[in-house]
């Protein structure tokens, strides 16, 4: 089956991408997840304040056992760098840096030392809350805008740009973006949301991993992207299985990036859904993964209503009270 995927500018072997988490922290884990047959792998971000806290580091005391350590301590540039080099070197597949910020700066710099190391692409995590209640809608889409023209000023490699979903108007930024040069966007960033702990009265945070119910959000605004930019569309949540990977792809996603699912079930759940994925399309009669993308996506459906309004209006009216 062939399942060749173009991602930023990248050839892939498959449309299945680890998105960025912890698993890249790990050297074994990296390689188990290319042994299972990720098609490219984006590494564990570098936050905007790592970057500025930039702590001094004991370069003579850093070896490969602190670099991919365990422990979550505040990453230097020169660490993550060094990550980077150690992933690129081990592996066959696309490693892909990440780069996690919510405002311009002189952080967005060391966007160059990893292409300079050899990132083949990068990815750029915008990740705001726009708890400023006087901040204007514009404002806040402008801030990504900003920050992505000042990276993308400092390197030539494609840059995908993963986004939240808070937007009033996700397609006119990501068509913004493209007109700006983004080679691709993410959708979607999951927020995560501060609990109440009652017994404590306290603000709590905990970590819940997705479920596939939290693919659909980002399915349906592939699906309205597709076909309609040029740019690589990543779908990135909630893709657990290969049925929702499936999904995303006939809706026109051009990867899925794989989180919660491989750090719940291990790496090797990867292979599982590339099987599965291989199994549908050959039961299917399909020959290559490129028949099906975005054969659902709204432009190609026959139903473009499926996602907009008149969904809405269907599954309100066409509910039956118990
Ligand atoms: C433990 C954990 C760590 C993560 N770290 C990052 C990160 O460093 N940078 C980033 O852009 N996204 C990070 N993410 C978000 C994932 O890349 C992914 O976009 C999100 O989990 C939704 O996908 P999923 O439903 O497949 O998990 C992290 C997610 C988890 C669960």
């Amino acid at each position: 089956m062939d399942l060749r995927s173009k991602y930023l500018g990248l050839e892939l072997e498959n449309p299945f991408v680890p998105s960025s988490t912890p698993l890249s922290r790990s050297l074994a884990s990296a390689r188990q997840l290319e042994d299972a047959g990720a098609g490219a792998l984006v590494m564990h971000s570098l936050f905007q304040e790592e970057i500025e806290a930039n702590r001094a580091v004991d370069r003579d005391n850093i070896g490969a056992g602190d670099i991919f350590g365990g422990t979550r301590a505040l990453a230097t540039r020169e660490e993550y760098l060094e990550q980077f080099k150690q992933l690129r070197a081990a592996l066959g597949i696309p490693v892909i840096p990440s780069l996690n910020g919510s405002s311009r700066g002189d952080w967005v710099a060391f966007a160059a030392e990893l292409e300079a190391a050899g990132a083949p692409a990068l990815e750029l995590n915008v990740y705001y809350i726009a708890a400023d209640i006087t901040e204007p809608a514009d404002a806040v889409e402008q801030r990504v805008l900003d920050i992505f023209r000042a990276v993308a000023e400092r390197v030539s490699v494609p840059i995908g740009v993963k986004l939240s979903p808070y937007f009033s108007s996700v397609g006119k930024l990501v068509t913004t973006l493209e007109a700006s040069g983004a080679a691709g966007v993410s959708l979607f960033n999951r927020f995560y949301q501060p609990n109440i702990d009652l017994e404590t009265l306290s603000i709590t945070d905990s970590l819940e991993l997705s479920s596939p119910a939290d693919a659909l959000l980002a399915m349906r605004w592939i699906a309205i992207l597709h076909g309609r930019v040029a740019l690589s569309l990543a779908a990135t949540g909630g893709i657990h299985f290969a049925e929702d990977a499936l999904k995303m792809l006939v809706c026109g996603a051009d990867v899925t990036h794989l989180g919660s699912t491989l750090l719940a079930n291990g790496p090797n759940q990867l292979s599982r859904i590339r099987n599965s994925t291989v199994k549908w399309l050959a039961g299917k009669g399909y020959e290559s993964l490129s028949q099906i993308r975005g054969s659902l996506s709204q432009i190609n459906c026959a139903d473009p209503g499926a996602f907009a309004r008149g969904h809405y209006l269907r599954m309100l009216s066409d509910y039956k009270v118990r």
